[in-house]
């Protein structure tokens, strides 16, 4: 169970709503939804494994804000990133109330995971993991870290979603553009240049951070 709502989640909440405002037109003009009915086939979301990461006990502090962890008193380190974009049918029409879910590594490279050797090292005062609902037009919204790097792999976030109604649930992993390491990537490579581009986030500067957007097409 998770405790009781505090006092930071609710400004949070509030936060998170006034940024999904904010971020209405601007989505509304991104190119990749401009001019397109909604009842548009858009490809679905490629799927890519789920790896070993994915958290073995959900956290109490589960939310949307990863940047803060209930108890703790200090926010996670690393560069803010604000993860948002619409979830939708294959048809085009957005999915209220579908549910997202992300996972990554701090700002080291380090997972919430029992898993990962260097556990003991890792920032308290990053959540982890993350839920979040989207919204009656289908967009969600995470406040995060850039993941950091961590051997083998170049940088990415997992992220599963599903809609409001269950069943078709896609597992993924959200990229980043000009990686150096997304060339070597073995899961990024061996994907057709569409593909990749529909699991590469649009990153631009935000106030204090980053935004990556990332639109979520469910089968
Ligand atoms: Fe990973």
């Amino acid at each position: 169970m998770r405790p009781a709502t505090t006092g930071n989640d609710a400004a949070m909440t509030i936060l998170l709503r006034r940024r999904l405002i904010l971020a209405g037109p601007a989505l509304l003009a991104a190119p990749a939804l401009a001019g397109r009915p909604a009842a548009a086939q858009a490809p679905r979301t490629p799927a890519q494994m789920e790896g070993p990461y994915y958290p073995r006990a959900i956290p109490d502090d589960a939310d949307a804000d990863l940047l803060r962890v209930a108890g703790q008193p200090a926010p996670a380190r690393g560069v803010p990133l604000f993860l948002e974009g619409v979830v939708r049918a294959a048809d085009g029409s957005a999915l209220p109330g579908a549910r997202v879910e992300i996972w990554q590594a701090d700002d080291q490279g380090i997972y919430l995971h029992p898993g990962d050797a260097r556990l003991a090292q890792r920032d308290p005062g990053f959540q982890g993991f993350g839920r979040a609902v989207a919204d009656g037009a289908g967009r969600y919204a995470f406040r995060t870290i850039r993941p950091g790097l961590y051997p083998g792999r170049t940088r990415h976030i997992h992220l599963r979603a599903q809609p409001a109604a269950g069943g078709g649930a896609l597992t993924t992993q959200v990229y980043f553009p000009d990686e150096p390491r997304n060339e070597g990537d073995m899961l990024l490579r061996r994907l057709a240049p569409d593909q990749r581009a529909a699991l590469t986030a649009r990153v631009t500067p935000a106030d204090g951070g980053l935004r990556a957007g990332f639109d979520i097409v469910l089968a």
